[in-house]
């Protein structure tokens, strides 16, 4: 399979897809979340793959964000569909999807990337990693899942405090919380996550996926926190709050934020 966006690696019954946008910290624009559905859907029907790394190129971020340029002028309902479409083909899709599926946070994991790595089954983090929930520094709230599932794994106090102050913990402080299970030098980080799979593709991969399935539902009763995220994030764009957010951070410039 060819992307524009990104490298998929196959080694045996191992998958290593590398999100390829370092110009922009791997950024998560519309096309980079469509061929991520391509590569889990067609990695999930492929009965030779046990495991899928994710991680993002270079050495500063595994993804800083869903990428602010393309959303900066969109109207309520098209926050709406962003937030509601991006859920359903990758953020939902990798939580459910019925192989392992491990994050590798190789740098910044911010906004959407936090939420990329949320949705995955486990993170495994390298010491330079850098993670958080920016969006209300931008006028906006988180849109993928956010809001759910980082109470769920961290604690509602600490992820509260997380999203309010729109601040970064670094990897040993994530370690803490149980964001990320593992801190390695970033040389370590894919050796630790392939070594990792190695030991899960020794086991039953039908018990896996039910073993997704088990854990998951027990984590369902969200399903009205999910839609009242996105329903809320769509509506944050229709406040000068978030034109001056979004429009702020293209400048390169503080965002001086009226409240309304
Ligand atoms: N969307 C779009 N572009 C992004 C981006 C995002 N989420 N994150 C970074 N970029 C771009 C920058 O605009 C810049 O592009 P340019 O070189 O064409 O100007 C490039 O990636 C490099 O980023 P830069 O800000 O220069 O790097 P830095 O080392 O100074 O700062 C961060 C790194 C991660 C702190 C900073 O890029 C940042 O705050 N990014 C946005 C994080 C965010 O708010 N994410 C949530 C989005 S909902």
């Amino acid at each position: 399979m060819q992307f524009e966006n990104l490298i998929l690696e196959i080694d045996e019954h191992l998958a290593t897809i590398i999100i390829n946008r370092p110009k922009k910290l791997n950024a998560l624009n519309k096309e980079t979340i469509k061929e991520l559905h391509e590569a889990l859907s067609a990695l999930q029907a492929d009965s030779d793959i046990k495991v899928i790394i994710i991680t993002g190129s270079g050495e500063k971020a595994f993804v800083a964000g869903a990428d602010i340029a393309e959303f900066a002028h969109y109207s309520e309902a098209e926050g709406e569909e962003l937030a509601a479409h991006g859920q359903k083909i990758l953020f939902d899709f990798v939580e459910n999807l019925n192989k392992p599926v491990i994050a590798a946070v190789n740098g910044f994991a911010l906004g959407g990337g936090l939420e990329l790595a949320l949705s995955c089954h486990f993170r495994v983090a390298s010491e330079n990693a850098r993670m958080g929930l920016p969006e209300v520094s931008l006028g906006v709230i988180p849109g993928y899942g956010g809001t759910q599932r980082l109470p769920k794994l961290i604690g509602k106090g600490r992820a509260m405090e997380l999203i309010m102050t729109a601040g970064m913990i670094n990897a040993k402080e994530a370690l803490k919380c149980g964001l990320v299970n593992h801190v390695v030098p970033q040389e370590e980080l894919l050796p630790l996550c392939e070594e990792l799979a190695d030991r899960i593709s020794k086991n039953s991969p039908v018990a896996i996926s039910y073993a997704i399935k088990a854990v998951n539902t027990g984590f369902m009763n969200t399903a009205r926190g999910f839609e009242a995220e996105i329903k809320a994030f769509g509506e944050c764009f229709g406040t000068e709050d978030f034109k001056e957010g979004t429009t702020a951070f293209l400048e390169k410039r503080k965002a001086n934020f009226p409240g309304a």
